[in-house]
């Protein structure tokens, strides 16, 4: 491997939101597309995806499964793992922002920045919905309320460390017009200029002191970093990068490509440069903003409810088909129309009939009429037809690699669709079946010959965008690995004579497009609906198990806000632990001793390192939090009683 060939890519790094859909892996299937090219081409890759996984919604969502926030996103990063596996996702690394080497390095990045004046203390003034705990800008609030619940949110103002962008702003403007090729694709980039550096840049507040499930500012804890400067730099620390184990870094940075959706394009060409260079570091080589998958003009998303799991695409076709679709269809760097009729079209068309069938002539052919031996004979003439195969056969290699180191992927896939045609069309033009009947045994092996050097030609940069197929292809015409090699597709005549073909399996069964292909799961799907109703069952109620508890004693957890460690009596023979989040409404005294409604039957979670068993009910919203206590005016109930 030559020294320089090193190639890192990224993705970035997603929300673990709980749901995947097939607009979330439309990057990271891109990527690998590119990883798995730079490979080919013998270069030494590394590709990095990942999870970010820190801020107040995670925080929250957690709190409403009842577990800790890294229980949470230990389940979802579990789940997008497996959904990698199944797309055959050939990453290098999986980087979480909640991993030690990426909190340490964030704190020291953060003091480095500080101490020398890039970060300084200011106070952010904001639109603040108190129930979301959210700030939001003048143009996100609808009709002039939170746009999350539609609740009135008020001017606050709040202490907060601020980045010093502003600074940045001539040296930026600068690099982009010294360095065209940095930011693409183009009209992205002239789009991000004008709306945000026209009115010049403002400084970047990077601390909240109202999100807990952050890293912390490590010279003032009681702040934590906000979103991007934990988020962007993912990229380096992920690296090694301030810690002595940064051979990683030495080697493969800058990054060769940030691959990212248009909505965050301007964070990574306008945020992440700065810090860069705040940092003293070189610049990535290019970020590349790519369109959104939409379903009728809307991007497909969890809030607008127009996503499937992929799964359900894989099971009915496979991998191969559903990756052949984002790559083929999609203009990189557009938006793309996700349609299940069309993949369904797509699939039968161009992989069963144009790929899959030429793959299973020409290999029933060999069998046929030369029990499965390639003859390879130099010393026959080359007729008309043969020279026009064979002259598109030696270009698309070529073709390939100009347009997949322009990030025209979809272009790449259409050349090695040329040759697949031109070899079909040679199947009608050459009529090895006529030639068979002549029994002119010399030009039909030559014809042979030429259609399965083709088909080796075409599974070679089909790597690139398959991932089982290319294997199948190669097992089926007999190929050596030094017959698969990048290089050896780009000449005509490398397939060996004596080369046993057998005919596979189809490698592309057609797909009937009917109502049922897609559907999810009757079963999920109702379960789903009445969740969304709110609907449960007199049985499904059964299930809470609530009793009479009284609260002993109240212990305020040192590392938390919010909360108490509470000891409950439920009527068995120890107490119960219960940590629960009422420091805001109730001081200490006034739980004590006080007899309360308790659910004992939730799975018990660990909440600043103390296992919770049980839950105490309360009413109220975030401003006003009322504790459900029994009346005791007529007596008492023992501790432990059922509620019904
Ligand atoms: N966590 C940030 C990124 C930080 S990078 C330092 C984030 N995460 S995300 O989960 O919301 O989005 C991850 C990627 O998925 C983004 O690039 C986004 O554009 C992409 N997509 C989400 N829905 C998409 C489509 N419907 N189509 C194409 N890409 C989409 O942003």
């Amino acid at each position: 491997m030559e020294e320089n060939k090193k190639y890192y890519i990224t993705t970035p790094i997603y929300y673990p939101s709980g749901d995947f859909h097939i607009g979330t892996c439309y990057c990271t299937l891109m990527a690998d597309a590119l990883a798995r090219y730079k490979r080919l081409r013998g270069y030494d890759v590394f590709f990095m995806t990942g999870t970010d996984e820190h801020g107040q919604k995670i925080e929250e969502k957690a709190k409403a499964k009842g577990v800790t926030p890294k229980e949470y996103v230990d389940e979802i990063v579990a789940k997008a793992k497996d959904l990698w596996e199944v797309l055959k996702i050939s990453y290098d690394k999986y980087m979480r922002t909640t991993d030690d080497y990426h909190v340490e390095s964030v704190q020291r990045i953060c003091q480095k920045l500080y101490d020398q004046g890039d970060i300084y203390k200011g106070s952010y003034k904001g639109l603040y919905c108190t129930p979301c705990e959210s700030f939001w800008t003048e143009t996100q609030l609808v009709d002039g309320k939170c746009p999350d619940c539609g609740r009135e949110v008020k001017e606050v103002e709040e202490e907060s460390y601020f980045f010093r962008l502003s600074k940045y702003q001539d040296r930026l403007l600068k690099y982009y017009e010294e360095h065209p090729e940095f930011l693409e694709p183009e009209k992205r980039k002239n789009e991000m200029i004008n709306n945000f550096f026209n009115k010049g840049l403002d400084d970047l507040c990077i601390s909240r002191t109202t999100i807990d499930w952050g890293i912390r500012i490590p010279f003032d804890t009681k702040h934590t970093v906000y979103v991007w400067l934990d988020a962007l730099t993912n990229y380096i620390t992920a690296l090694g990068y301030t810690t002595d184990n940064d051979e990683l870094m030495k080697k493969f940075w800058p990054a060769d490509l940030h691959l990212v959706g248009k909505e965050i394009f301007r964070f990574h060409s306008i945020i992440w440069p700065a810090i860069l260079m705040a940092l003293d570091l070189p610049l990535p080589k290019k970020v590349f903003g790519h369109g959104w998958l939409v379903i009728n003009g809307n991007k497909i998303s969890k809030s607008f409810g127009n996503y499937k799991d992929p799964r359900v695409y894989i099971n009915a076709t496979s991998v191969d088909a559903v990756r052949y679709y984002l790559m083929k269809e999609i203009a990189f760097g557009e938006d793309g129309n996700f349609s299940e009729n069309l993949f369904v079209e797509k699939t039968n068309a161009d992989l069963s009939n144009d790929l899959g069938n030429l793959v299973s002539r020409v290999t029933a052919m060999v069998e046929k009429y030369n029990n499965g031996i390639i003859v390879k004979n130099d010393n026959l003439p080359v007729e008309d037809i043969d020279e026009d195969l064979i002259s598109v056969a030696k270009s698309v290699v070529e073709n390939v690699e100009k347009y997949m180191d322009d990030l025209k992927t979809n272009e790449a896939i259409t050349e090695i669709w040329k040759l697949v045609s031109k070899a079909n069309k040679y199947i009608d033009l050459s009529t090895p079946w006529v030639l068979a009947k002549q029994e002119n045994k010399d030009r039909l092996n030559q014809v042979l010959y030429n259609l399965v050097e083709c088909i080796r030609i075409i599974a070679i940069p089909l790597q690139i965008c398959f991932v089982d197929t290319p294997e199948k292809i190669f097992n089926q015409i007999g190929v050596s690995k030094d017959e698969t090699t990048w290089d050896s597709a780009k000449e005509f005549g490398v397939l060996k004579d004596g080369t046993k073909v057998t005919k596979g399996e189809l490698l592309f069964p057609r797909v009937e497009m009917t109502e049922e292909l897609f559907k999810v799961e009757e079963e999920k799907e109702e379960v789903v609906e009445e969740e969304r109703k709110g609907i449960i069952t007199i049985d499904e109620l059964d299930k809470v198990e609530l009793k009479v508890g009284q609260i002993k004693t109240v212990e305020k957890v040192a590392k938390a806000k919010k909360l108490y460690k509470l000891q409950v009596d439920v009527g068995e023979k120890e107490l119960r632990t219960i940590v629960s989040g009422l420091v805001p409404y109730y001081t200490e005294e006034e739980l004590s001793g006080k007899q309360v409604v308790v659910v004992t039957n939730l799975k018990p979670a660990k909440l600043c390192g103390i296992e919770s068993n049980g839950m105490l009910l309360a009413a109220g919203d975030y401003d006003v939090v009322k504790l459900l206590v029994l009346d005791n005016n007529n007596g008492t109930l023992e501790n432990g009683a059922n509620i019904h």
